[in-house]
């Protein structure tokens, strides 16, 4: 009977659990958004009480700012809130480019992704990149176009745009009422209400107007005659030529609804917020090297999706974030960490409300909790409640950025080595070493990742290291029949080009795109793959 009880318990918690991400290309206005929806939680009181974790790109060799921002994104690693009795979990992902493999790794734990883009700046970079990957995994999306006070773009042209360089299928929920210096407010077509601006400097909203449909008179004498006239033409052929709303098209990332909106003046914000926890999926299973792990299982399980090392650098400590997939998450308990093979409890783990962390007795699927750690963690890692599960999903991408590491000091070789090696785990880059020559080999998202790697290697491990240039484009993991002929001359004729990365599997560094197709053509039945995730599986 208890069995019985703790699953309709556990059912009840998972249900009302919603994880998600934001993402945006910088200044879309990802960080007024969250603060918005903070706010709506009653999780913070203010505006301006959530720090925005940008580094500014005038920050590059500023390494108090990089402290900075390290602090900050702790504290904003995981947003948490409580709205309309859901519990939220928003995850911060940064849109700094150079910080980019960190987002595609928060993108691995999230269920569900709002992407907001601006409304004059139309689809950007960075956007493109990660909505490409939450396309691949077919991620939920809702899209929610920003900084409608301001002039912007045609939503019809908008929606095209979206459509085309995103590469998705959308439906708008909601349409903005006039354009540019017309603009006056937004038909919400998913609730049926209308709620407008009410001043000159579209500063301040009115409250919302319910209304029947479109073609309500009450439209006409909300907005006047010939605006209500347009937007009844526009929602026709909204109507004619988007498809209709549809949860299980939106759930399998085959629709996105959009919503118009600006974050800054709260408008259209708790109505992206309402259909976000009607719409938005609960935790979801989770496919391991063994078997697909459905959150309401009793056993608990969960993986690290990051690594966060301690502001105080005399301590190694770091928190590690883990995502709870399935069961229930308790303070003090026994659980197998897979990897290692061994028993660990956790007497204070943490959890995070709003901007704050507390130590927590219980978690639930969705969830996020961060176990302090002093080393026995790696991005990737299950931690189970004694079932031996391996989570799949957690992608290494082909850095942008490769440079030889040195050490500066002989007499603190061990250091360094401890150093990299606990920087890797946390995901800062990647350690690839030379085949040939044992020469290690660090490779980045961006430029500004090195300078952090050389602050903290000094001033966290004692450490001192120089980097050397080196030419290559892109790494390789190189899938081949090992026995195979064309293996041995492969491995013959690209010696010196060959490398481990940290988990042993073989790389090939290519030094251009021209390399890496003449090889493809030269080996046909060797793989090049870009992405690292197919070899952790194996
Ligand atoms: P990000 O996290 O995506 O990088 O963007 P963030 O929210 O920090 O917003 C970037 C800038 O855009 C901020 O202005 C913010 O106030 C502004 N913004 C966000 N939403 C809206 C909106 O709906 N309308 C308008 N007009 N502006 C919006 P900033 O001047 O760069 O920063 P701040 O000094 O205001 O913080």
């Amino acid at each position: 009977m208890h069995g019985n009880r703790l699953m309709t318990f556990l059912e009840k918690e998972i249900s009302r659990r919603k994880t998600f991400g934001i993402i945006s290309h910088p200044d879309a206005g990802k960080t007024t958004l969250t603060e918005k929806l903070l706010l709506f939680g009653g999780a913070i009181q203010e505006a301006g009480a959530v720090k925005s974790n940008k580094i500014k790109k005038a920050a590059t060799s500023d390494f108090m700012e990089i402290e900075r921002q390290r602090g900050i994104s702790v504290a904003t690693s995981v947003l948490a809130f409580e709205y309309k009795n859901y519990k939220i979990n928003i995850l911060d992902t940064p849109g700094h480019k150079d910080f980019a493999e960190d987002t595609y790794r928060t993108l691995t734990a999230v269920d569900s992704v709002i992407v907001v883009i601006d409304v004059a700046k139309g689809v950007e970079e960075q956007t493109e990149k990660l909505v490409e990957v939450c396309r691949m995994r077919q991620i939920p999306m809702i899209v929610f176009i920003n900084k409608l006070d301001r002039e912007g773009k045609d939503a019809f042209d908008l929606l095209d745009e979206v459509e085309q360089k995103l590469g998705l299928r959308v439906t708008p929920l909601s349409i903005p009422i006039g354009m540019g210096a017309d603009f006056q407010g937004i038909y919400n077509m998913y609730e049926n209400n209308i709620q407008l601006f009410l001043e000159e400097k579209k500063q301040k909203i009115g409250e919302r107007v319910l209304i029947d449909n479109v073609n309500d008179p009450k439209v006409a004498q909300i907005v006047g005659e010939k605006p209500a006239e347009r937007l009844q033409e526009e929602v026709e052929l909204i109507q004619s030529v988007y498809p209709t709303f549809d949860r299980d098209q939106y759930l399998n990332g085959e629709l996105q609804p959009v919503f118009f909106g600006s974050a800054l003046n709260n408008f259209g914000v708790q109505e992206l917020l309402d259909a976000f926890i009607t719409i938005a999926p609960e935790p979801q299973p989770k496919m391991a090297e063994e078997r697909m792990v459905s959150p309401d299982e009793d056993i608990f399980s969960g993986f690290v999706f990051k690594i966060h090392a301690n502001m105080d650098p005399k301590h190694r400590n770091r928190l590690a974030f883990i995502k709870i997939v399935s069961g229930i998450f308790k303070r003090n308990e026994n659980y197998l960490h897979v990897r290692e093979g061994k028993k660990m409890k956790f007497a204070s783990p943490n959890t995070f409300f709003a901007d704050k962390k507390e130590i927590v007795e219980e978690s639930f699927p969705g969830d996020i909790v961060g176990l302090h750690d002093t080393g026995n963690f790696r991005i990737g890692d299950t931690l189970t409640g004694g079932i031996p599960l391996h989570f799949k999903g957690i992608p290494n991408f082909s850095p942008e950025h490769f440079r030889y590491i040195n050490n500066e000091d002989p007499l603190k070789a061990k250091q360094l080595a401890k150093g990299i090696d606990q920087l890797m785990d946390e995901g800062v880059a990647q350690l690839f070493i030379m085949e040939m020559n044992g020469r290690k080999l660090i490779g980045t998202v961006g430029a500004l990742q090195y300078e952090v790697i050389q602050y903290r290697l000094e001033h966290e491990y004692g450490a001192k290291c120089t980097y050397e240039p080196v030419s290559i484009h892109k790494a390789c993991w190189v899938e081949a029949d090992e026995k195979s002929d064309e293996f041995l001359e492969f491995k013959r004729l690209k010696q010196r080009f060959l490398a481990k990365d940290k988990y042993g599997q073989l790389v090939f560094l290519a030094d251009s795109s021209f390399t890496i197709s003449m090889t493809q053509e030269k080996f046909p039945t060797i793989k090049l793959h870009f992405i690292s995730e197919w070899a952790h599986a194996k």
